[in-house]
């Protein structure tokens, strides 16, 4: 790919020398590299343009809370924390509205205090929010009734109607990206700083599908002890939980679209160090997690926590070069391997990497995503995701990190607060039949609310994630 930026990359701090950062790195630097997944855009002025707006606009996360959730995430490394990060496959700059921002920090946070209770140690929630908004795609064309378009990459770049014009990548619309992601934050932060639901109340929950569940007894015990819990902590704090226990929630996303992600890297001098700070917690996407590859060499210099997606195709060697480069000061924290291989699969690769890791002396946190590795595709074109594969992977990593004297620290799922109809099976026992029903996603299929509660329980109730 061409050098995106023929003026150089912006910085706001010109005191280069006295970074703590490698002398070779550069947010610019991984333009050398070849970087796949990056559209083409026709008008280089008008790109260069939007790219130097974005690197003069504000931060939209500070430094601050970065350094707090890599803090967090050691925790969960040393087995004294769990992450639980979810949100949409892509977020649609249509539908940045009050009651979808809603939905989703209310499934991810009363999921966050069942898993609480159910694991007795701190859940570290992170969104896939404020930012997901580009998506890698396997072919660079999408072909319908014989005419071929540039396939649909994300609302950071194009549009998902089937015309030219739809597909054409305009830089424009990277600035909408910014800011939606900018207004979604401000809300997620005003919603905790005010106290939001009323997490505590049961009968807020929608729980009416786990009296479909063998297990329905199991829940009900669970949500009646995190209302206890938070009962009792009210009482003898004499305050409203959101007031005594600050609640803490981070956005993540996967950072695909590198100029995007340059325009608001930032050398910050009190820290003498490099942050993206378009979000906390950016990742690597499995097709992007190539050693030489651009991803790689842009991610390599970043101070945020970095995660990677790791697929059954990584060989034992790439993944021992990947950690010893992303993380050379074996900084705690600062990396997590989320690893996706599929119900299938996991049992033949996550011992043999888990063993990889070890001998370079690497500490990383193990997420599980069972999304990715189990996606089909039903009779009707429907793609979907059966809730016993998302499962069995996950047991599957849980067991599979005990066995080999380590721990499972995380979970990375696609979920939604709303009552679509994507992924099949869960207590209500949704079939390939129902899909059509309420099918959403331009991208992957979610968990709906009912599924990823759910899944949460059996998390806290079952898992056996502690090791
Ligand atoms: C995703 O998280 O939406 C994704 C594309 O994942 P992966 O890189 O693991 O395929
Ligand atoms: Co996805």
């Amino acid at each position: 790919m061409p050098a995106l930026h023929s003026r150089g990359p912006v910085c706001i701090v010109p005191a280069m020398a006295q970074a703590r950062v490698q002398a070779d790195w550069h947010p610019a630097s991984w333009q050398t590299r070849d970087a796949a997944q990056q559209p083409t855009y026709p008008d280089q002025e008008r790109f260069e343009s939007v790219v130097g707006e974005l690197s003069r606009l504000p931060p939209l996360v500070t430094s601050w809370e970065v350094e707090a959730l890599k803090e967090k995430l050691a925790a969960a490394q040393r087995g004294e924390a769990f992450l639980l990060q979810g949100g949409d496959c892509a977020e649609n700059l249509e539908e940045v509205t009050s009651d979808n921002i809603v939905q989703k920090l209310k499934i991810l946070l009363q999921m966050s205090l069942v898993m609480l209770m159910g694991l007795r140690k701190p859940i570290i929630r992170v969104g896939r929010m404020a930012g997901q908004y580009a998506k890698p795609r396997s072919a660079d064309y999408e072909t319908r009734d014989g005419e071929s378009l540039p396939s649909y990459r994300g609302d950071l770049i194009n549009r998902t109607g089937f015309t030219a014009a739809d597909r054409e990548p305009d830089p424009q619309i990277m600035l909408r990206a910014y800011g939606r992601s900018a207004l979604t934050l401000n809300f997620i932060r005003s919603l905790i700083d005010g106290g939001f639901a009323d997490l505590h109340h049961p009968e807020n929950w929608d729980l009416d599908f786990v009296r479909e569940s063998s297990t329905a007894a199991e829940y009900h015990e669970l949500v009646k002890s995190v209302s206890k819990s938070l009962d009792f902590l009210e009482a003898i704090t004499g305050e409203p939980i959101h007031r005594t226990r600050r609640v803490e929630f981070y956005a993540s996303h996967e950072g695909l679209h590198l100029p995007y992600e340059q325009a608001q890297t930032r050398l910050l001098p009190h820290r003498r160090r490099w942050y993206n700070l378009t979000t906390h917690f950016p990742w690597i996407g499995m097709r992007t997690a190539d050693l030489t590859g651009a991803h790689v060499e842009y991610f390599r210099g970043l101070a945020n926590p970095i995660a990677v997606k790791i697929g059954p195709g990584m060989s034992d060697e790439h993944l021992q070069s990947l950690v010893q480069v992303l993380n050379p000061d074996n900084e705690p924290g600062r990396l997590t391997l989320i690893t996706r291989f599929g119900a299938k699969h996991v049992d033949e690769h996550l011992p043999r990497m888990i063993r990889a890791v070890r001998p370079t002396g690497v500490s990383v946190l193990w997420v599980c995503d069972p999304m990715h590795g189990n996606t089909e595709t039903t009779a009707e074109g429907y793609k979907t995701r059966r809730f016993d594969n998302i499962l069995a992977e996950l047991s599957a990593a849980a067991r599979i990190h005990q066995e080999q004297d380590g721990y499972l620290g995380g979970v990375h799922l696609e979920l939604t607060g709303e009552n679509v109809t994507e992924c099949v099976g869960g207590a209500r026992g949704l079939k390939e039949s129902d899909l059509a029903r309420a099918y959403k996603s331009q991208v992957d299929p979610r968990l709906n609310y009912e599924q990823a509660m759910e899944i949460a329980m059996l998390i806290a109730g079952r898992l056996g994630v502690d090791a």
